[in-house]
Order: C-alpha cells, then structure tokens, then sequence
C-alpha cells in the first residue's frame, strides 16, 4: 500500500481497479511519474480508460464513469458525438494531410469569425499553448515593446513566457520556475485580478506590449472576474493604446457561441482558442483585429514578419471536427445545456453539503463546479454565490494533495470522474448523470468522514 489515501480508501480503490493499477506499472516505466500530463496524475494511481460515449467514460476494469473532464473542456458535445465521428471518418478516408491548402480550412476560419465577435483575421495552430506564444509574439512585433501583463492564478499554456504565476502561492518568490530564465522573467509582469488601479500602475510604470486575461477569471472561474472587470480592462487598454489578448481557450465556443466576449459584450484585440474549436481533436487558434494579425502576412505594414511555420497548423482533420462541432455550437443549444447541468449541480452539490454541515461548497458560473473543501465561510444563497465574499485572493489555494487524492479517489468509486476540483459539463450530461453526480458526493463525504479526511 502507497497510502496515498487512507488504507479504508486505498484497499477499495486497488480492489475496484485492478487492472488501472497494473497499467500504472508500465506507465511508471515509461513516461515521468507514470503520466502523459500532470493533470492526469493521482495517488496511488489513475484509472486507464479504453471507451467513451455521451457524458461517460468506460475504464480497463469495468466500471462505466460519469466524465466531467470531458477532454479537458474540449468536448462540449460530449464523447464521440455522431455529426463529429462522421465528419472525421469521412475525412481520414480521403486524406490526414495535404501539406496543401484546403477547402476545409476555409469553413472552419468562416465558423470562427462568423461566432466569435474580435475575429477578423484568423490563425490555425496545434494548441492553446501555441496560441498563446503567437498572441505574445505578435503584441511585441506589432507594438515594439518587450513586456507584457498577465493575472495572479490566470494559466494561458506552459511556455516559458506565460506559465509564471499560473497558480498559488503568489508571492514574488513563488513565481520563479525551473527553467525558465531571469531574461524571460524580466518581461513578465504579474499583477493580482480584479484590480483595475493596479493595472493601471504597471502600465504606466512597465509600458508593456499587452495584457492577457482568462476572460472568466484564472482557471475558468476559480477566482472569478465579473463583466465591469473585463470592461474596464478594455477601456483602459484601449486608453492606454496596450494589445489586450482574451485568452479564450476554454471560454470560448463554450460559455457563449462567442465565448465570453459573446456573452459579456467586450471586444478584446486577439483572441485565443482551442479545445471546443476543434471538436475533440488538437488544434488552437488566434483571431483578431486584421492590423495586428497583418503581423503573419508577408510583406506587412509592420515591416517584420512573425515567422509561423507548423506541421499540423489547419490540419484536414481538426478542420473537418471542428467544423461539424461549430456548427452545431453555433444553435446556442450545447452551450444552454452545459450552462444548466453546472446550474443544477452547484446546487444539488450545495444541498448535500448543508444537509451534512459538511465544510465544503460548491460554486463557479457557466459549465465549471468549483468545489472547495475546508470552507467555513457564509453559505451558497443562490446560483451568484462567490465563497469568502469580497476575499476572492482565498479561492485561489492550492489544495492538500492528499486530500485531493482522496476526494478524487472516493468520487471515482462512486462512478464519478472530477476534473481536479472542478467538473466541466458539456451538452452529453443528462438528469440522471446529474442525479448520481450529487449521490456520488453524499457518499464521497460519508467516505471521506470515515477516514478522518473531512469535519
Ligand atoms: C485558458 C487556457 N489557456 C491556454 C491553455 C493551454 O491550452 P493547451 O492545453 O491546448 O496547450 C489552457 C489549457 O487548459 C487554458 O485553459
């Protein structure tokens, strides 16, 4: 036993998923902590999966799960939606990669500037890591300036110029990274969310070349920003004459058709995209105003060229998935659903809570479920509820990881799959899903109670 968990919890887990724990063994031998992304790592090992459908997921041993990873937040319209497989079926048979211009690209480029409201010019790439990185280097050929702002506990990819600062602890010190250079951080400015005075400051005193925000606030809501937020942030970029980059990667196509520019009314200069733009498979985006996207042209206004090669950029068949799920995002109806379902489980997750005077609590808007244990403060009054009111820098902690061990652990013995310490629902997730979600979460605090892990 790793007694990663508690010994109760740990013996049922290896019991239920026995050939997750085998799989784990050559995992370990292959890949750095077993894993292929460090999300995926848990304690004493995660399950291996060989199946999904709709708003489930099969694992190697049996048990059939409730997925609120759902991709990463890619899959809005669930696992294997039929429009999305036939799409890419049709498409693998007549070609992966022309290394050529295609049709496809087109469409796909046509759904993005018809849905998100800032696109005029676009830019396929393979992830919202590489949108990002172009985003940040087109802000400095075009402005010709080197630094750039982002926000306490916002993630926008991990490459050396963004990933500082992405979670808690935030203090100056916590903010240096393994590899990545004192040069790198010279150029970043970290300044805390939801404070316009202090954006303000490091505009005047830093003169960078832009300003990136997680539009919904830092990791989709965790430490939430409001709509006058976003729109005082714009209107003093704007004043300021300062690139403001909408990181859209997980908002987008996903709070709104628009994403969250579509739903607050704010129009950012570029914009970031992946996950949902594709439909389950990999590729990213920027869009936006065609002066600054005019940096990827050859022979521009600016005078240098962003040079921007890429194996995989508009490959044909994230075009053909993207497409087919634009299309269907572009009804407004996947976006409601998943809107609703996060709805309904904040507050069944709530109600369970309260009946057993557990300290936990849900909240988040949209599609997130944001669930924070060890929480004393005043309790959820409605669907706007923010925990530790105007506190809003506490929401942003890193969690014990034995306890997040644990919670997960215990949900996935109850047919349950939590993306971290948050659930994305998507349009797959039915009444009954939501039912068992919120059963899952009774037994999970009776489980976790047993083992000294919860008040
Ligand atoms: C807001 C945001 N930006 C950027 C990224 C990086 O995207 P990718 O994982 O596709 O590189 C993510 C990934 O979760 C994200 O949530």
């Amino acid at each position: 036993m790793s007694q990663a968990v508690s010994q109760t919890l740990e013996a049922e887990y290896r019991e239920t998923f026995p050939v997750s724990a085998e799989l784990y063994q050559r995992g370990c031998a292959n890949f750095p902590s077993g894993v292929t992304h460090d999300g995926r790592y848990l304690e004493p090992f995660p399950v291996y999966v060989n199946r999904a459908g709709g708003s489930h997921k099969t694992t190697v041993d049996g048990p059939e799960l409730i997925d609120y990873w759902m991709g990463h937040g890619a899959l809005l319209l669930g696992h294997g939606h039929p429009a999305v497989v036939d799409a890419v079926q049709k498409q693998a048979a007549l070609g992966t990669h022309y290394g050529a211009c295609h049709e496809l690209e087109l469409n796909w480029a046509d759904w993005v500037i018809k849905l998100v409201p800032s696109a005029e010019k676009v830019r396929f790439v393979n992830s919202g890591t590489e949108a990002t990185l172009m985003a940040l280097r087109i802000s400095r050929i075009v402005s010709g300036k080197t630094k750039v702002i982002k926000f306490a506990g916002h993630f926008h990819g991990w490459h050396d110029g963004l990933i500082p600062g992405a979670d808690a602890p935030h203090d100056v010190a916590s903010y240096a990274m393994p590899g990545v250079t004192d040069g790198v951080m010279g150029d970043l400015v970290i300044v805390p969310p939801n404070d316009l005075a202090a954006v303000e400051r490091a505009i005047d005193e830093q003169d960078p070349a832009c300003v990136f925000v997680e539009a919904t606030g830092g990791h989709f809501g965790t430490v939430p920003v409001r709509g006058e937020f976003l729109c005082g942030l714009r209107e003093l970029t704007a004043k300021k004459g300062v690139i403001l980059v909408s990181d859209e990667v997980i908002t987008g196509f996903r709070v709104h058709p628009g994403g969250s520019q579509g739903y607050y009314g704010f129009t950012p200069d570029l914009t970031t995209m992946a996950k949902i733009l594709a439909g389950g498979l990999p590729g990213g985006a920027l869009a936006g105003r065609a002066d600054l996207m005019d940096a990827l042209q050859f022979d521009n206004q600016h005078g240098k060229k962003m040079k921007h090669p890429g194996t995989f950029n508009g490959n044909p068949l994230s075009a053909a998935a993207g497409t087919a799920a634009l299309e269907i995002v572009s009804t407004g109806q996947p976006c409601d659903h998943a809107n609703e379902v996060g709805q309904r489980l904040r507050a069944g997750i709530n109600e369970v809570f309260t009946r057993k005077s557990a300290p936990w609590v849900a909240y988040g808007e949209f599609s997130a479920v944001n669930i924070l244990p060890n929480y004393h403060g005043p309790r959820p009054d409605g669907d706007e509820f923010i925990p530790h009111e105007n506190q809003l820098e506490l929401l942003d902690v890193s969690q014990d990881r034995r306890l997040t061990c644990a919670f997960r652990t215990a949900l996935l013995l109850e047919g349950v799959d939590y993306f971290g310490w948050k659930a994305m629902t998507s349009a797959a997730h039915t009444d009954e899903d939501v039912t068992r979600t919120i059963d899952a979460f009774d037994k999970m605090i009776d489980r976790l109670r047993e083992d000294g892990l919860s008040e």
